[in-house]
């Protein structure tokens, strides 16, 4: 196996529960994950990032994991994940598993028996204090919740049901990596590690992100599991800075493949919340982007996503949901493809599917979304009712979580039965089926730019040439050029509802590489419109 693939594959974000329901009970599941495994291989995806299969409650969707070593059976059982595994990597699709380790469900039999008594051999897989302190859930309430078989605390960063593990604890460190190692041997080949910055934490020292003892933590849960660069690994940083992603993915760091930053996402919210609403900041976008692609050429590795399953919907929240939908997408892949990394797709962001518009708190299943509403709304009073549901119209993680829109069919063709979750109503027009048919259509433009990018003479230059951004504080176009010493490429996107003339940037008689349009005429770009373009100087 090839070392550091990764660099030169786009990743599909498969949300499982969401996808395709094989057996008509309303849950997505493996099988379906079998039967669409062409429909990915067309597109050009190289692996898989599944979102938890684990044995679960199913409090955080999977975040709460209740078995590491077994599946949740509304989505199969093992013979049937790994037919899955072995008919992906007949079609050369690798998958890659989800590791939720910062913490795990209250079902799981750790935590069972860790509460039963203050002795139990279990006791110090977890946190547990007697008193707590002021410390809050990032799901909102107190992140120490009472139990009164023992009459002290444990500490949970999210939901009080997934209680955190105690990482200082070199047993429980063991386990992790004993059982990552028995996934590496079923064939998987990588993994996405859950909020992993978080498992550092000193909870008595009020460090959560990044403590002292992260990456030692990192490098020996590497060592001991994985331990190779043919294993794609990334992890789960809200909080990353440039210094950090070094930190993790740098050639010699023995740590991460690359991580998931957020900072295109964080610094564009409002301070008080996400649920605060607030217009995307365009310039400022491009800053950050111009910072993490400088920042890590050559001392790192980028991942490039817009959406994924915490997030909105990437063409309501960055492009135009309505009258340019298919063009803005297609724009919105470009400018994020081009860029130095792995690129991801969200399922579903290939075909264009956009936001909810469900206007009730009750309507959204999410328990992020319920338990914030409770601190910020009703508790706090940091925010009012309108503006929180304006907030989750922009920002709630629901919107990226409805069924895969299919067809026109029943529930979008994703299930005979009621979806576990309603379908947004917009299916009947946004499909997979009517975009495949498109000429014009986001699928069949993104199976062409990722043919471009992997599988082309510019691959090299996508995969390893420097990041020259232009017009950096333009307000509607996204500038950059891709460059080595002998070729330099030139992506302009259009990223506003305006028609833009760029005779200025003397581009007449460039080679065309690349159109999200079938056109380019008379040096004018078209609302939402991209082209890349073959240059030999700057
Ligand atoms: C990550 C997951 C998110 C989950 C949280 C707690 O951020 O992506 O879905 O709720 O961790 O596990
Ligand atoms: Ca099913």
């Amino acid at each position: 196996m090839k070392k550091n693939w990764w660099k030169n594959t786009v990743v599909y974000e498969l949300y499982l529960q969401s996808f395709y329901d094989s057996n008509n009970d309303g849950i997505g599941d493996i099988e379906g994950a079998i039967e669409k495994l062409d429909y990915l291989k067309n597109l050009g995806v190289g692996a898989i990032w599944l979102t938890p299969i684990y044995d679960s409650p199913l409090i955080d969707n999977g975040y709460d994991v209740a078995d590491y070593q077994n599946i949740n059976p509304i989505y199969g059982d093992i013979e049937k994940f790994k037919e899955f595994i072995q008919k992906a990597k007949n079609i050369d699709i690798k998958i890659i598993m989800d590791m939720v380790v910062n913490h795990t469900s209250d079902q799981h039999h750790w935590f069972k028996e860790s509460r039963k008594s203050r002795n139990n051999p279990y006791r110090n897989y977890y946190i547990w204090r007697d008193k707590p302190d002021n410390t809050s859930s990032i799901f909102g309430g107190s992140a120490w919740t009472f139990d009164d078989s023992t009459n002290q605390y444990y500490f949970h960063q999210f939901a009080k049901e997934q209680p955190d593990l105690n990482w200082e604890n070199p047993i429980v460190r063991k386990e992790i990596a004993v059982m990552i190692k028995w996934w590496c041997e079923l064939g998987v080949m990588g993994f996405r590690f859950d909020v992993i910055d978080l498992i550092g934490k000193e909870v008595d020292n009020k460090i959560f992100a990044n403590g002292p003892k992260l990456h030692q933590y990192i490098k020996e849960l590497r060592k001991n599991s994985w331990a190779s660069d043919i294993f794609l690994t990334v992890g789960e940083c809200w909080g990353a800075t440039i210094e950090d992603a070094i930190m993790y993915s740098s050639p010699n760091a023995e740590e991460f493949s690359m991580v998931f930053q957020f900072e295109h996402i964080t610094q564009l919210q409002d301070q008080i919340s996400k649920y605060k609403p607030k217009a995307v900041d365009f310039v400022k976008l491009k800053k950050i982007y111009k910072k993490w692609q400088q920042g890590l050429h050559g001392r790192g590795w980028n991942s490039l996503f817009l959406g994924n399953h915490d997030l909105p919907r990437m063409v309501s929240k960055y492009g135009n949901d309505s009258k340019y939908r298919k063009q803005s997408s297609k724009t919105l892949f470009t400018t994020l493809f081009l860029m130095q990394g792995t690129p991801y797709i969200f399922q579903g962001d290939e075909i264009g599917m956009t936001n909810l518009n469900w206007k009730n708190i009750s309507d959204y299943k999410d328990v992020e979304i319920k338990n914030t509403y409770t601190d910020l709304v009703s508790k706090q009073n940091k925010l009012t009712h309108d503006e929180f549901i304006l907030g989750i119209l922009q920002n709630g993680r629901d919107h990226a979580r409805t069924p895969f829109q299919w067809n026109q069919q029943i529930n979008g063709g994703f299930s005979k039965s009621i979806p576990w979750i309603p379908i947004n109503n917009n299916y009947s027009t946004i499909n997979a089926d009517e975009d495949l048919k498109d000429p014009n259509g986001i699928y069949n433009f993104l199976q062409k730019l990722i043919k471009f990018r992997n599988n082309s003479e510019y691959s090299e230059i996508i995969e390893k040439g420097i990041y020259v951004p232009f017009l950096v504080e333009d307000p509607n176009l996204f500038i950059y050029a891709r460059a080595n010493k002998h070729t330099v490429i030139k992506i302009i996107a259009n990223w506003s509802e305006e028609t833009i003339d760029i005779t200025a940037l003397k581009v007449s008689g460039l080679k065309i590489l690349l159109n999200t349009e079938t056109s380019f005429e008379n040096n004018k770009l078209r609302p939402w419109q991209t082209v890349v373009l073959r240059e030999d100087r700057f």
